[in-house]
């Protein structure tokens, strides 16, 4: 096992240090399973409160459940649909306060209340999103937004097949 001495003082610094963990975790392995299970593992063992933390990888245009942290979730999640297919299909990172005021939203832990799906884009590709869930309203912000969009674009060319 891997163990990073991340204690950060802040937030800012809790995601440079987290970065630079994936950045030696998945450097060398070209596996993208590998990669996408390491960073599941990570981001769920040092951001705190979270009930879920993993991947939908992007199949055909259709988002299929990839390495994970929390309950076993819903398994296929088509572009478009709730928080997951919305940030596939828009391309944006969904920021969501309150999931059960987010229009479809897929409840696949009832324990979520809030919400952050990062896209993942590599050469112009979508390879697929993170998603982390919360059991606390309004848990993520502004900062968990732009420190897991720089974890995901450490992560992106080492998950693209
Ligand atoms: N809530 C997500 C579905 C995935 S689970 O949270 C793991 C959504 O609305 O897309």
């Amino acid at each position: 096992m891997y163990d990073f001495d991340i204690a950060a003082g802040s937030k800012a610094e809790l995601y440079r240090e987290l970065a630079g963990a994936l950045d030696a975790l998945t450097a060398e392995e070209p596996d993208a399973i590998a990669n996408m299970a390491n960073a599941a593992a990570l981001i769920w063992q040092y951001l705190p409160d979270l009930n879920w933390a993993g991947f939908y990888r992007n199949v055909g245009d259709e988002l299929v459940l990839g390495p994970f942290q929390g309950k076993a979730a819903c398994i296929r999640i088509a572009f478009g649909s709730g928080v997951c297919g919305t940030a596939a299909q828009t391309r944006a990172t969904q920021l969501v306060d309150d999931v059960h005021a987010f229009p479809g939203h897929i409840a696949c832990d009832a324990a979520s209340a809030s919400e952050l799906v990062v896209p993942i884009v590599h050469d112009g590709r979508l390879i697929g999103v993170l998603d982390l869930d919360s059991p606390k309203v309004a848990h993520f912000d502004a900062e968990d937004a732009a420190g897991c969009e720089a974890l995901m674009a450490i992560l992106a060319a080492r998950i693209a097949d």
